[in-house]
């Protein structure tokens, strides 16, 4: 059975805006996307919205429903109350281009900072061979849709703007555990450089990161915390610096 829902979504761009109220129809089985698509075709053909999949697996629909970091797609308008108002913002964390899309480029310049994976000299693709343990520890990590609404919740960057350029977030420190876990990986800095480089140190892990990812993917226990420990051994364990200083 249908029945009218309150909506207040925010419309605007990076000069300002402020939340407009809608009432709009809501059909059996729908999702938040849904509801912002009658929107657009009904009262505001021009309310921007990025999506692509409407399956979860684009990972483009990010935004804040009732204040809590969502995909849009996988929102269902079920877990609401029928007269409860559904409020939809944009991502707070990254710049606002116009209405619900916002500029994520923070995500892909700290993407391109991370060092590519490093396979060993002498072995051809297809001749690298691991334990499966190894290939499940990293298709875990694989799952990530790339929402970035990790990236968004975690308050070391949606707090302070000011530590974007030293942080790179769970996403991509993530990333780093991830190649510095592969056996096959030939990039000897990792650690050092998820401390130096893309700010490990800021992590405090909260664990908010995790508590938001759709692919449940145990980003603090699994990756962030794992990597915490690479970087204590390698600047504090002393047999390890020892075994370091005798290769030099
Ligand atoms: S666990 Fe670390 S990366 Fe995740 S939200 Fe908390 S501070 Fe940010
Ligand atoms: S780790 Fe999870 S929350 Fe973060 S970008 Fe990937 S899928 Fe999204
Ligand atoms: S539209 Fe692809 S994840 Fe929502």
């Amino acid at each position: 059975m249908g029945y009218k829902a309150k909506f207040k979504v925010w419309r605007g761009d990076a000069s300002g805006g402020d939340l407009q109220d809608f009432t709009v129809e809501v059909n059996e089985g729908e999702v938040v996307l849904d509801v912002i698509h009658r929107l657009q075709a009904t009262q505001a053909p021009d309310m921007a919205v990025r999506w692509n999949c409407k399956a979860g697996k684009c990972g483009s629909c990010s935004a804040e429903i009732n204040g809590r970091p969502r995909l849009m797609c996988m929102t269902r308008m079920s877990v609401f109350a029928e007269d409860e108002t559904v409020t939809v913002t944009p991502m707070r964390t990254f710049p606002v281009i116009r209405d619900l899309v916002t500029d994520v480029s923070y995500n892909y310049e700290k993407a391109r900072e991370v060092p590519a994976f490093a396979p060993p000299e002498g072995v051809a693709p297809g001749e690298y061979r691991m334990q499966q343990v190894d290939v499940e520890r990293s298709q875990e990590f694989r799952k990530c849709i790339e929402c970035f609404l990790c990236q968004n919740t975690c308050h070391v960057v949606r707090d302070h703007e000011d530590n974007k350029a030293n942080f790179s977030g769970p996403r991509f420190l993530m990333r780093i555990a991830e190649l510095d876990m592969h056996p096959l990986d030939a990039h000897e800095n990792r650690a050092q450089e998820a401390k130096t480089d893309h700010g490990l140190g800021f992590c405090n892990i909260t664990k908010c990161c995790t508590e938001v990812c759709p692919e449940h993917i145990k980003i603090t226990d699994n990756a962030l915390i794992p990597m915490k420990e690479r970087v204590a051994d390698h600047y504090y364990d002393p047999i390890l610096r020892l075994f370091k200083r005798s290769k030099k």
